[in-house]
């Protein structure tokens, strides 16, 4: 990355973590230690991608308030973390550490674990409505926003691919089956952090290259996560190695191998890339996106 759009990332993060961390600064005596459990995980850092595309896409379509939208772009992170509190589960992939530092439910019991994962679920949309009532958004886009992250978080999007992902543990499976696993476990919040972006915009024609952009770099960025879980280190990636084999997972790499996992990855960021093309102001993403396929972490 340019120095420049280092300095552009950094500030992104920074203003993305300050938000975070005031969703959780109430913390009620009795049952505090739920707040304490989602404060742990949100503040334990990961490269804040899906708030980040959220902010970009608004950008890149003409939106000038970033603060104004700060809190619904995070709203995506707060589902993208309670994702990964319940993914590291021991009923779902066991993994005892995650953005370096003991799993939720390592730092705290594991039924606190999964409650603070499904109160950052409901905190999305708490976070959503509650822009329209204080009247930072027309009411209309809310529900257009909640409508798009929830289909993209539940059943159809994110929870029904991890649903495919361990009912297929230990069989194999054909690669449009761990295509449709992917697109749905980690493209539909992907896709959705991008369409928010340009719903919150106002320019709702350029939805279809936002939705066309997000499947290739989701897939993409799975891909790359399968290839890091074999040739990553704990330290680059604060998460355990080897996971997908222990768990007996279907990945690009037990697929496909390492070298054509590689090539399908590059051949969906140049994908990505030309669905870009079609927004004006692209050069951040550009370059986000291209290191988003050399990324070690
Ligand atoms: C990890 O996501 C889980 C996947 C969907 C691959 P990230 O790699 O974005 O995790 P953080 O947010 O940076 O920790
Ligand atoms: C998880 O995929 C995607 C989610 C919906 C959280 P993985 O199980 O591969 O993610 P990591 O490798 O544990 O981050
Ligand atoms: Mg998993
Ligand atoms: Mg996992
Ligand atoms: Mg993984």
């Amino acid at each position: 990355m340019t120095e420049n759009n280092k300095l552009l990332m950094q500030a992104y993060i920074e203003k993305i973590e300050d938000k975070l961390a005031e969703f959780t600064q109430d913390k009620p005596e009795i049952q505090g230690i739920v707040s304490e459990a989602m404060e742990y995980s949100l503040s334990a850092g990961g490269k804040r991608l899906r708030p980040i595309l959220m902010l970009e896409f608004y950008r890149m379509c003409g939106g000038n308030d970033l603060d104004s939208i700060l809190e619904i772009a995070c709203s995506v992170e707060l589902i993208h973390t309670y994702s990964l509190i319940h993914d590291d589960l021991p009923c779902m992939d066991d993994d005892d550490f995650r953005r370096g530092k003991p799993s939720c439910h390592k730092a705290f019991p594991e039924d606190i674990a999964l409650l603070a994962g499904d109160a950052l679920n409901t905190l999305a949309f708490e976070v959503i409505s509650e822009a329209a009532i204080a009247g930072k958004i027309p009411a209309e886009k809310a529900v257009m926003l909640i409508s798009v992250l929830s289909k993209a978080a539940g059943k159809d999007g994110m929870v029904g691919g991890q649903v495919i992902d361990l009912q297929t543990e230990n069989e194999e499976i054909d690669i449009q089956t761990l295509n449709l696993l992917q697109s749905k476990k980690t493209g539909a919040l992907i896709e959705a952090a991008c369409v928010m972006g340009v719903i919150l915009s106002g320019k709702f024609e350029f939805i279809p290259a936002a939705a066309d952009y997000a499947q290739a770099v989701g897939r993409a960025f799975q891909i790359v996560d399968d290839i890091l879980d074999v040739t990553g280190t704990f330290e680059e990636l604060g998460k355990p190695i080897g996971s997908d084999e222990d768990q007996h997972k279907n990945t690009y790499v037990t697929l496909l191998g390492l070298e054509r996992s590689q090539q399908i990855a590059k051949q969906l960021t140049v994908q990505a890339l030309s669905s870009l093309s079609q927004f004006s102001n692209n050069e951040f993403l550009y370059e986000l996106t291209n290191d988003l396929l050399e990324r070690r972490s």
